[in-house]
């Protein structure tokens, strides 16, 4: 039987392109959603391009409904052997404008929803002896950027998650790592102003944006068997933005 593969927010940019690559790799791709309605269109156009996803609507941030996303999946589609948190918000701002509700916003889709997520999987995968949690955390997580003193809080605070739990789980098998993209041809890149993101870009040693696809064959890598010596590692994968 294959394995099954839980990406959050999975029909974002990024989202939509680990799901592929997840199913080209043999597993049941199960998504999850916040949006009611979003679901309709994305699954019609991945079936026309030859993929079946499964989509489960759940707020991330949102504690109980984790609980029944993991009810829902586990009765209806089976134990999940890969998780990829990657559901993910910005609500930038320069700090001295930054309010608490956009402060909150963030950490709670960001870094409360790999808690809330992960705790629903991660003892399956230890009984079973063979899991991958993989939690997609950004660039800006490791260098800080303008802006963002709430995503860059939450994407720094996903890695320390990754490796606390990386060592609690290691030897049943599971397998925690960090992947940080650098700035991606999404629409949340795309909704920086233009004349930052050329700058951004400028800066950017391989002169152009990543692709979704180049994020989702790490994945892939990560979620397979070939991979199980990895582990608590933080990989960026960022045009050579960033080095560490
Ligand atoms: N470098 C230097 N100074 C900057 C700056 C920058 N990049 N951005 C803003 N500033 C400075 C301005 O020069 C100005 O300075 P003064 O007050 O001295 O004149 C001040 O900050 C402006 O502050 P404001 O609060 O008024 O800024 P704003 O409202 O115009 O916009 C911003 C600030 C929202 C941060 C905007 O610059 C922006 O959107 N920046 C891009 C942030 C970014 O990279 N986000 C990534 C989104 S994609 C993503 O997150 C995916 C991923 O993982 C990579």
């Amino acid at each position: 039987m294959a394995k099954v593969a839980l990406i959050t927010g999975g029909m974002g940019g990024i989202g939509t392109q680990i799901c592929k690559a997840l199913a080209d790799a043999g597993f049941t791709v199960v998504t999850t959603y916040s949006k009611p309605g979003k679901e309709i269109e994305w699954l019609a156009s991945a079936k026309e391009t030859g993929y079946t996803f499964h989509a489960y609507q759940c707020d991330v941030a949102d504690y109980d409904a984790c609980v029944a996303l993991a009810a829902s999946i586990t009765a209806e589609i089976g134990p999940v052997d890969v998780l990829v948190n990657n559901a993910g918000i910005t609500r930038d701002a320069t700090f001295r404008k930054l309010d608490k509700v956009n402060w909150d916003a963030v950490i709670k889709t960001n870094l409360d929803s790999i808690f809330n997520v992960t705790k629903q999987f991660v003892d399956g995968m230890s009984e079973r002896g063979w899991g991958r949690v993989i939690n997609i955390s950004s660039i800006n997580g490791q260098k800080g950027q303008i802006g963002q003193t709430n995503y860059s809080a939450a994407k720094a605070g996903m890695h320390g998650f990754t490796m606390a739990l990386a060592q609690e789980v290691a030897r049943k098998g599971v397998t925690v790592n960090t992947i940080s993209p650098g700035y991606i041809a999404t629409e949340m890149v795309m909704a920086v102003p233009e004349d930052i993101r050329n700058k951004i870009i400028a800066g950017i040693p391989v002169s152009r944006l990543g692709k979704p696809e180049e994020i989702a064959a790490l994945v892939a890598y990560l979620s397979s068997d070939l991979a199980g010596f990895m582990t608590g590692a933080n990989l960026a994968i960022n045009g050579g933005q960033h080095m560490c």
